[in-house]
């Protein structure tokens, strides 16, 4: 059963946007390694690869108990060849997981963006236990793989389902509530 803390009782603000400051990339580094390094084990020592180069970050943000902002999620896009885009290291910390839908957002974000940049195709390699999500958000399966020693399926977004975005640094807000207690 799922305890709410006394401040989660009231709906927060959350902005989801492009990483367009420093802060908000360094937020989105810093997560990614807690996630993909920490939690997951999935890489050793740091999750950074080529494709940091070139991608846009994307992330969540939320307040934290001053008040002030923090980035509590994010994913990455990349446009490897002309129309053809792929998402990547999507992540929400722990204690803000299916709280907000924050996942939901950012990936509407990602596609949205891509695809008022001229998307034709979107891909991303999405591990076995989120496939659920991502069918539930129009992605369809095309092969199933094992990368970095764990279950991946590489899913496709169906593009008709998602509204393009031409200004993803404004982005938008959502109201939700708080952290969940004890799973940080
Ligand atoms: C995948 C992830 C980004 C989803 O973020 P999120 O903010 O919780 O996503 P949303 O709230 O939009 O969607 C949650 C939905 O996904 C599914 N889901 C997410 N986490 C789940 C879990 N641990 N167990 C079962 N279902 C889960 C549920 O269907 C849930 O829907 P519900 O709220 O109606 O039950 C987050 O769980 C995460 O960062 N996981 C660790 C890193 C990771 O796996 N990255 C993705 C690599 S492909």
């Amino acid at each position: 059963m799922t305890h709410l803390t006394p401040q989660s009782g009231f709906l927060q603000s959350y902005r989801i946007c492009a990483a367009a400051e420093p802060w908000m990339q360094a937020g989105a580094r810093d997560l990614r390694e807690r996630v993909f390094v920490q939690e997951q084990g999935v890489f050793a020592g740091h999750d950074r690869d080529a494709i940091d180069d070139i991608a846009l970050p994307l992330v969540a943000i939320a307040e934290n108990a001053t008040g002030g902002p923090i980035v509590v999620g994010t994913v990455r896009i990349h446009e490897p060849t002309p129309g053809v885009w792929w998402g990547s290291r999507l992540a929400v910390a722990p204690e803000w997981r299916r709280v907000g839908k924050l996942g939901s957002e950012l990936i509407r974000l990602a596609v949205g963006t891509a695809r008022a940049r001229g998307a034709v195709e979107f891909h991303a390699h999405v591990q076995r236990q989120n496939v659920v999500l991502f069918r539930r958000l129009h992605w369809v399966v095309e092969a199933e793989m094992d990368l970095h020693g764990l279950p991946h399926a590489h899913m496709l977004a169906s593009l008709t389902h998602y509204v393009p975005i031409d200004d993803p640094a404004a982005g938008w807000r959502i109201s939700a509530p708080g952290p969940v207690e004890g799973s940080a």
